[in-house]
């Protein structure tokens, strides 16, 4: 089993879930507020999250994605990342008060 830590800025969640889970998969399955404009299907490029602990290196996706800026900030696509070994991830939680923002 691999621990997998979530924080947003209002909750922090602690997930137990199988090696190769995507995390598309366990985000929706918690109900975190969180969205797949492309339906995770890994077109859109929208679906940053932070990888604190334990994702490895960039996926051919997210080296078309993402800017070299935001993979050197360690920054990855939510729909593109399948669980290895422990780890944390940081992502914006979709609020009432921070959607306008987006
Ligand atoms: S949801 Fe569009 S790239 Fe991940």
């Amino acid at each position: 089993m691999i621990n997998l830590k979530i924080n947003t800025k209002e909750n922090v969640y602690h997930i137990k879930c199988k090696e190769g889970t995507n995390l598309k998969e366990i985000i929706k399955n918690e109900n975190i507020n969180f969205i797949f404009p492309c339906g995770a299907k890994g077109r859109c490029g929208n679906c940053k999250v932070k990888a604190l602990k334990g994702v490895e290196q960039p996926t051919s996706l997210d080296k078309i994605k993402l800017s070299k800026y935001e993979l050197n900030q360690n920054i990855r696509l939510a729909c593109c990342i399948y669980l290895k070994q422990d780890t944390e991830i940081f992502l914006n939680e979709i609020t009432e008060y921070n959607f306008l923002d987006l």
